[in-house]
């Protein structure tokens, strides 16, 4: 059965226990209720004390929300603030010794970093930084592993002003010179290589590769983390070593005071075209976000040891690594490896390790530790937790029960976190002591949060038929824009036919309880293990290969990573068959995977003379999706052009 469908049946409540309720920060359905309340009864001045109560601000604001350019709103417009001295200053004076990262590495050793030493790591790095001619707006693209070094790296470029683009490690050096020659980087800091598995991940070559691309004349250094100590090319005239620049910076750097809609970062993340988004956040109304979210949905408590496994190159490992639980003076576990190194038991065995006590991670990760070792948590003292979360993708209710028994031992509760790269923090998520939980449902919306299930032209839909999951109101942490492309940010979230909402992207329903349930993408964009991935994207980069005439990318369900790629390919030449095919497979994957990056490359790939299409021309994508899933085709074929080539498209390559 897909998830789709078993969520479709569930039925299963799971209210919070008392005790957990009792201690809980928002404890009860009447305290959650209350605060809906407020920001239906007055919706500037909720968010306004909240922001005024949650963030140190420089300068206070006085205006909250200018709506007179809709949809590139402006909250909190005349004050600053800097995110760094939110994150690390504040906390000084009361928890300077606290400890703030524990950096486990991926052989196993560990590091505490306290509040003070982060200060003083941040405050160098934004020293150095700045003796590089890095200053206020200017672009800083990060390609760095899982380490203190990128939290400390995005930390610094908030301390001084400029704004950071993570890229993923993953990212092949194709994709990583996309995204420096969009955003217009002056400066990229990257590591000699990331260790994974017990295994080295170059990194500084793809960045050496990527600048040799051309249209990078912006970047004038290159700074390098020596993590591994292997060999890297080195460029006198550019490339900079980290640990030079930071033993000689002074260990105070003042922070420069930014207005709250100053950007704070730039993300991209794939749309319905080939080319990736320039996700746009602001400081002040994302801070609030990561901020409010970490007090409603974990619960945080000042004694929590929570971890997030994701990584700082997307949008979990901003909000709920480098910003989050930083601004709130908390101590979380930064991991530099993967859960299945040395063993499945990784995660469990760190979570007893650490004493973790709120452990965020992905579905899909959930069922692959499922796969391989179900029994394994049994082996692990697993009683600091008190709080789990997943987020990244729907998780289908029998992976949430095992989360809920095997891993909570039905004590922690579970939220279920849907938000998005632009929406900067969670959007709908149960509120652990005060809403119950379905498994496979994100249950209710945040406080503030209007979200809702409309039709296509913005209409309530009736009762709990599903429709197009979007957010009537705007709300602080909100993208602000496309990087360099206002018109795009305008047609995608905020389309002609909507009456001003955000449009999420997603399709949802709400069952009679009122509570989400989120169906899937509306467009073009596959989610595979939690990662968000244009099939337009992945076309593009097939078709840039000699050997390819057309292609079309579909999603197929698949148990572990959600969804799997599978790829239909015309070639320019003949159709292959046999060993030629298998080899040409291989070829194309690693192709993608140099295009891309190797989470992109198609996990099957069929070969037609043709792909089916409309007498218009069309891809019929529809049947592509059920030849994908090896359904029969009953539906109508009259409309298709080439009935024959579905044939040929049946069988995968094997
Ligand atoms: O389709 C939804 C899915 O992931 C998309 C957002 O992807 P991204 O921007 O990469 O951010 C992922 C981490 C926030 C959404 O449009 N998604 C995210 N969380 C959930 C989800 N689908 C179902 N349930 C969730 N909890």
């Amino acid at each position: 059965m897909s998830s789709i469908e078993s969520v479709m049946t569930e039925t299963r409540i799971f209210a919070p226990h008392e005790a957990f309720k009792q201690a809980a920060t928002v404890s009860g359905i009447e305290a959650y209720e209350n605060l809906c309340n407020l920001a239906e009864q007055d919706y500037t001045g909720f968010w306004a004390d909240l922001a005024n109560a949650e963030i140190d601000w420089h300068k206070p604001f006085t205006e909250i929300l200018d709506e007179s350019t809709p949809p590139f709103y402006r909250w909190f417009y005349d004050g600053e603030l800097n995110a760094s001295y939110n994150c690390l200053d504040r906390h000084l004076a009361s928890r300077g010794d606290k400890t703030a990262i524990i950096f486990e590495a991926d052989d196993g050793t560990s590091t505490h970093i306290s509040y003070k030493a982060l200060h003083q790591r941040v405050c160098r790095f934004a020293n150095a930084l700045k003796k590089q001619g890095v200053g206020l707006g200017d672009r800083v693209v990060i390609y760095l592993p899982m380490s203190v070094e990128a939290v400390v790296a995005m930390q610094a470029c908030a301390r001084i002003g400029a704004i950071h683009s993570v890229v993923f490690g993953g990212f092949s050096a194709k994709s990583l010179h996309e995204r420096i020659t969009d955003v217009g980087a002056k400066l990229v800091i990257t590591a000699d290589e990331g260790m994974r598995g017990g295994k080295a991940v170059a990194l500084k070559s793809a960045v050496d590769e990527s600048l040799t691309m051309g249209g990078c004349d912006a970047v004038e250094k290159v700074i390098v983390y020596r993590r591994t100590g292997g060999k890297t090319a080195w460029n006198e005239s550019k490339d900079l070593w980290w640990h030079e620049l930071e033993a000689v910076e002074s260990d105070y750097c003042e922070p420069t005071w930014v207005n709250a809609e100053h950007p704070l970062f730039i993300l991209y993340t794939s749309g319905s075209t080939g080319k990736p988004k320039g996700v746009q956040h602001s400081t002040a109304g994302y801070l609030l976000g990561a901020i409010l979210s970490l007090k409603w949905v974990f619960d945080h408590k000042a004694t929590d040891i929570f971890w997030c496994t994701a990584d700082v190159g997307w949008i979990t490992g901003h909000s709920y690594v480098a910003y989050g639980p930083l601004a709130l003076g908390g101590t979380q576990v930064v991991f530099e490896g993967i859960p299945t190194y040395p063993d499945a038991g990784r995660f469990w065995q760190m979570i007893e390790k650490h004493k973790v006590s709120v452990f965020y991670t992905a579905p899909t990760a959930i069922r692959s530790l499922i796969k391989l070792g179900g029994n394994l948590p049994n082996n692990y003292d697993l009683s600091s937790l008190r709080l789990l979360g997943t987020v990244g993708e729907p998780i289908n209710p029998e992976a949430w029960m095992w989360y809920h028994t095997v891993v909570g031992k039905e004590r922690c509760p579970i939220a279920d976190t849907w938000w998005q790269t632009e929406t900067g923090s969670h959007m709908i998520a149960p509120l652990p002591g005060a809403i119950a939980a379905k498994p496979g449902s994100c249950t209710l919306p945040l406080p503030g949060i209007m979200a809702d299930v409309v039709n296509e032209d913005g209409s309530a839909v009736s009762g709990t038929e599903g429709g197009l999951l979007v957010i009537k109101k705007p709300f602080p942490s909100l993208l602000r824009t496309i990087w360099n492309d206002p018109d795009r940010f305008q047609r995608t979230y905020f389309p002609n036919t909507l009456p001003g909402y955000y449009l999420a992207g997603d399709s949802a329903h709400r069952d009679a309880d009122g509570y989400f349930w989120i169906m899937g993408r509306i467009d073009d964009v596959l989610n595979v293990s939690g990662h968000r991935l244009g099939t337009m994207e992945i076309e593009s980069a097939l078709v840039a290969n000699p050997l390819v005439a057309e292609a079309a990318i579909v999603g197929k369900p698949h148990d572990i990573k959600g969804e799997s790629i599978v790829a239909y390919v015309v070639l320019k030449g003949e159709r292959p068959e046999g060993e030629a095919a298998k080899k040409i497979v291989a070829d194309l994957r690693d192709w993608v995977a140099k295009e891309i990056g190797p989470i992109a490359k198609p996990d099957e790939i069929r070969f037609g003379d043709n792909l089916p299409k409309t007498r218009s021309g069309k891809i019929m994508r529809r049947l592509l999706r059920s030849l994908a899933k090896g359904e029969e085709i009953t539906s109508d074929i009259s409309t298709l052009d080439n009935p024959a080539i579905l044939e040929q498209l049946k069988q995968p390559v094997s």
